[in-house]
């Protein structure tokens, strides 16, 4: 496994990063599994036998938690890892802590696993995990930034590349979310209490859900965009310039946009309008980041025709722009009274998930993998164009399905009779829904399909190859 050279500092640690990136597809198909089985659940409530930890209630974390952390935190791990080595002319700072937020990570998911369908949870979305599994998390998240930051500082190149400001500010940001959000009591190992309590405990968990949305699911992955399509189109960046404000009016604006998601609650008024508001602004820096991508095709544009892995970045950076436009639309109060609590949501978040993030991640593991495993490309490129439109059709199936759903059950509510009595009860929304249920099952299975067919090519890849750890190029030799 390791490099062909003696000594180890002149060639990079590629071994983690081709550890995390193996886990990023595993994840991704169990994730995502379980995002099938409750989708079906939705359709068929009494679909499996009645246990506890089988009911959607317990699932449904095990499904966000597995994707998101998971699924996403593998990829994040696996594609900092390299760009910061590959950007910096650095082997990573200690192969060891690497090695630790390695195995470290694999224990926080495995006790995920465990722990959501026992029903044990502090009942905090997307900060379910009990306390000792929280410490684990910090523990890990901590030997991450050292790492990260070490091999930074360590640095050849004077130039610190754009993609590593978003992977910082990613690093650190979790890391300060995770431990205010996480403050709790403990009453026993597997019991505790937040620390906070009512309206205040409301609004720190949601400026850590939606910072959770910005800085784990959007900064670290805009980190990748800006690595991997460069690459892949062979072009420099768009505009340099531009991914430096991008930058700076991402991570300010995206602190203060959390309250949208507490629009007519207990939370004082200014408070929500102040979320709304920085929402809307959040707009642009969202867009000149996405337009930044998209102009770097420049004189490329051929290449999409014939490459895959270009047609999921690219792909990914439209839903990208798609739901960063949604997002502020829903959080203008009078159209999150008909949005909130609906399907709208769901799809809402699809798009970013399945459409962003999951895209984003398959084209740059489909980058990384053969140069990880000393090939020239992966096993087959037929098999990524397929891939490709698989999970396109399974997104526009699912999206499209919960839009129509959700807009429909938000009518159905608010509908009233000349007499002032509602038009429609609970139940007929729900009944109403359920074809709408049943295509946005087909969406994701398709999607899951995809990441199958990804699954196959990935193995006929890895088997039988040669691992090799690049060489770091001499001091004198042109940017990785
Ligand atoms: C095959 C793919 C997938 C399927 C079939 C699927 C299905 C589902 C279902 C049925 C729900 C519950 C919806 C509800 O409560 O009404 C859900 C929630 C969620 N999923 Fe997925 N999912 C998939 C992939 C993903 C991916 C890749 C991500 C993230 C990267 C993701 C993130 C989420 C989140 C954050 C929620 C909670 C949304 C909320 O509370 O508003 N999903 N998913
Ligand atoms: C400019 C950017 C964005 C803004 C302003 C925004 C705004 C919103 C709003 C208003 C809601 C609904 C809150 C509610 O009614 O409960 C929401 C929900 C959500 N958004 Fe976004 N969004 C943005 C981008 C994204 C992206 C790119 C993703 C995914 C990668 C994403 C993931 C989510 C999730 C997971 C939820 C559901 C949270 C929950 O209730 O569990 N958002 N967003």
């Amino acid at each position: 496994m390791q490099a062909a050279a003696g000594n180890p500092e002149e060639t990079y640690n590629y071994r983690v990063v081709r550890q995390f990136a193996i886990m990023t597809v595993v994840w991704g198909v169990v994730g995502m599994l379980v995002g099938v089985i409750i989708a079906a659940q939705l359709a068929w409530p009494e679909l499996l036998p009645s246990v506890p930890w089988l009911s959607y209630g317990r699932l449904r974390p095990l499904h966000t938690n597995a994707v998101i952390f998971a699924f996403g935190g593998c990829a994040l791990f696996a594609t900092s890892y390299y760009i910061v080595q590959r950007t910096c002319h650095a082997r990573l700072i200690s192969d060891r802590l690497a090695g630790f937020t390695f195995w470290g990570w694999q224990a926080v998911i495995v006790l995920a696993a465990v722990t959501l369908p026992l029903g044990m949870t502090q009942g905090k979305e997307y900060a379910e995990l009990e306390w000792p599994i929280d410490l684990l998390i910090a523990v890990v998240w901590v030997s991450y930034a050292i790492v990260f930051f070490g091999t930074i500082m360590k640095r050849r190149i004077p130039h610190i590349y754009v993609a590593n400001w978003f992977f910082g500010a990613f690093i650190l940001t979790v890391a300060i979310l995770h431990i205010v959000n996480s403050a709790a009591s403990p009453a026993s190992l597997t019991k505790s209490y937040s620390a906070y309590a009512g309206v205040q405990d409301a609004m720190i968990q949601w400026w850590y859900g939606h910072n959770a949305v910005g800085f784990f699911l959007t900064a670290g992955f805009l980190g990748m965009m800006y690595y991997f399509i460069p690459k892949q189109a062979e072009r420099p960046v768009y505009s340099y310039r531009l991914s430096v404000v991008h930058f700076w009016a991402l991570i300010f604006t995206y602190m203060w946009a959390g309250p949208h998601h507490l629009h007519y609650t207990a939370l004082p008024d200014w408070a929500q309008s102040l979320g709304m508001v920085f929402s809307l602004i959040l707009l642009a820096p969202s867009w000149g980041g996405m337009i930044n991508g998209i102009m770097t095709l420049s004189g490329a544009w051929h290449k999409l025709r014939t490459d895959p892995i270009l047609k999921f970045l690219v792909t990914s950076l439209s839903f990208y722009g798609m739901s960063t436009f949604e997002g502020p639309m829903m959080s203008i109060k009078t159209v999150n009274a008909l949005s909130h609590y609906t399907d709208w949501t769901i799809g809402h978040v699809h798009s970013g998930a399945l459409g962003w993030v999951g895209m984003i991640t398959i084209g740059s593991m489909y980058y990384l993998i053969p140069r990880l495993f000393g090939r020239t490309e992966m096993y087959s490129v037929r098999a990524i164009t397929l891939h490709f439109w698989v999970a396109t059709i399974g997104i526009v199936l699912y999206i499209t399905a919960m839009w129509i759903a959700g807009v429909m059950q938000g009518l159905m509510w608010r509908a009233v009779n000349a007499d002032g009595t509602l038009t429609y009860t609970f139940v007929e929304s729900v009944k109403a829904s359920w074809p709408y249920y049943v295509v946005r099952l087909v969406g994701g299975v398709l999607y899951l399909g995809g990441m199958l067919i990804m699954c196959w090519n990935v193995w006929k890849t890895v088997v039988g190859s040669r691992p090799v750890d690049a060489p770091i190029p001499a001091p004198a030799m042109a940017h990785a």
